[in-house]
Parts: C-alpha cells; structure tokens; sequence
C-alpha cells in the first residue's frame, strides 16, 4: 500500500477523509495523522483525530499535535460551520492512547527523511501550516515526498470564506506559498471539484442503514455538517471536501484537470488567500500543480460507503 501522512483539522469532513483511508488498506497505509488549528483549534483537532481513529477501531495510528496558529496571520477559525466541537452531530469514543510526543512538523520530517525518497505522501486537509513549517525547517523534505495531495482553493468557483479565498488558504495563505513554491509534485483538489462531490439526502440514509457504530456516527455527524449547507444555500445537499483528497489517492480516474501554474496572493485586502490559477497557461509559466475541476460524484459515494462499511 502507498504510505501517506493525514494532516488534518476535523472537522467532519476531514473525519469522512480519514474513515475512507481506513476503509483502504490494501490501497493506503497510514503512517501517521498530523493534526493542525484550522476549523477549531489544536487542542481539539489533535483529540477529534484520536476520536475519529478510536471509532475506526485504529487507535494504534498515532496523532501527532503539529502548529497552533498560521505562519504569519492569526488564526480563524470556522465554529460556524463544524460546531463548537469541530465535529458537531456525533458521540465518538474518547482516546485510549496518548497524543504522539513529537510535534506534527518533526513527525513529517523525521517520516519522510526516514522513508525510501519518493514513498511517502501528504494529504494536507486543512490549513497547510505544518507541512510548510516542516519544509522551512527541513528543505530536503520537498525532493523526497512522493507528492501533496491538497484540499484547497478554487478558481472558478470562487472562494467559500471570502468572495475569492477558500477556507483553507485563506487561513494560512502564506504557508500554501511556501509549499507551491517548493517544488514538489502537487495536486489541488480544490472547491470547483468537491463541490461537485454532493453528499445527497439519499446517500446519508444508505450510510446509516449500513448499521455498524461508524456508519451511524458518520451520518450524525454529516447530517449536522448538512445544515450549515441548509442554512447557507438553502440546498438539502452539500459537499463533503475533504475526502476528495483520500478518493483521487484510491480511484483517480475519477477525477479530471490540468497541470497549472498556481501562485498564492498573499498581500491584496480584496483577494488574500486566492489560489491564482493559470488555467489557459496565459503566463507560459511551468506548472507545478494538477488541478482537479472534476469528479464522478455516484461513483465517489459509491466507493465511500463501500469502503466506510468496512469498519467496524
Ligand atoms: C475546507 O474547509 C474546512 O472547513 C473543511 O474541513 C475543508 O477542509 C473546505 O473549504
Ligand atoms: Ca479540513
């Protein structure tokens, strides 16, 4: 299976992530689950990660606590969306093991370092603040990942946190620059492609009926996550982001786009956090990211339930 690091802020759609992963271990091995302030803070991401890996019945994957804040800017946070838990709508097992001793940005370094160059993945959920740091702090890092598979951005939707900036650039703009400027081989799932990944009335009751713990506690959690969809959109169906990411790792040819070139604006009051993307190569620079702008919704729910079923 291809190795990979879960850098996360549950969030319930970063839960649904981590549950595809674990649903897939023929496919993906995961080595360790780095947690990050984004959606709520870092105490609680660390501990709904643990959570989510209890419920699955993986405690043996350890969390480690990686950044507390973004780079430069302060954090924000997005209780509005996720509840004041981060994972609103569910009761998970509370963890039965300790938080990983090393911080989230050694962890990445001293894996990736440690590993075969090109074995190791980062699938970044959140705010990309710890991987950034761990290439500040490690260059090296950048030569030898096998690639970053992002939830973030978008283009042609725009962004779902201001008129231009999705959430989870928006929130550390400053760190996706450090890791677009990188080198490294890149892909963007960003909204213009989860927001083709609906999550339907329908679909929610086929996951409940599936009847195991996680199964049910997945669908709490996502009918809570719903109504902010509900309330923001007036739509009965909205799109879980973040397991797009786990999803294009598992199947990619569900998935469509283009090899871009992606710069972050960091400094305009209007548009700080956008991902510029040069989707008609109008710049003629080099790209350094697939952007994804598509996917195979049933077939995406499909391969979820599937593989959410799994666990126990
Ligand atoms: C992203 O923002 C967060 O609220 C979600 O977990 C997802 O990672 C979507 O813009
Ligand atoms: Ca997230």
């Amino acid at each position: 299976p291809r190795k990979i690091i879960i850098d996360t802020d549950p969030g319930q759609d970063d839960a649904f992530a981590i549950l595809l992963a674990l649903g897939s271990p023929d496919e993906l091995e995961v080595v360790g689950i780095t947690a990050v302030a984004g959606n709520v803070p870092l105490a609680r991401t660390a501990e709904n990660a643990q959570r989510v890996v209890e419920l699955a019945g993986r405690p043996d994957i350890t969390v480690y606590p990686g950044c507390a804040r973004p780079m430069v800017r302060p954090l924000f946070t997005a209780e509005y969306v996720h509840g004041d838990s981060g994972l609103d709508g569910c009761e998970l097992p509370a963890p039965s093991r300790p938080l990983g001793s090393l911080h989230g940005v050694d962890f990445i370094i001293d894996t990736v370092m440690a590993a075969e160059p090109g074995s190791v993945t980062v699938c970044t959920l959140g705010p990309m603040t710890n991987l950034a740091m761990a290439m500040v702090k490690q260059p090296a890092i950048a030569g030898r990942l096998e690639e970053v598979v992002l939830m973030g951005g978008g283009f042609f939707e725009g962004g779902n946190t201001t008129p231009a900036a999705e959430f989870n650039i928006f929130v550390d703009p400053h760190a996706a620059h450090v890791v677009f400027t990188s080198g490294v081989p890149l892909t963007m799932v960003p909204i213009d492609c989860t927001y083709r990944a609906v999550m339907t009335p329908d679909w929610l009751r086929r996951l409940r009926a599936v009847g195991t713990r996680t199964a049910i506690q997945a669908a709490g959690m996502a009918e809570f996550y719903q109504r902010y969809g509900n309330t923001k959109f007036g739509t009965d169906d909205y799109p879980l982001h973040d397991p797009c990411v786990i999803g294009y790792l598992l199947r990619p040819e569900l998935f469509s786009g283009r090899r871009c070139h992606v710069a972050i604006d960091l400094v305009s009051p209007l548009t700080a956090g956008m991902t510029v993307v040069d989707w008609w190569n109008v710049t003629k620079q080099a790209p350094n990211c697939l952007v994804l702008r598509d996917l195979d919704n049933p077939a995406f729910y499909a391969l979820m339930l599937e593989r959410l079923s799994r666990l126990p």
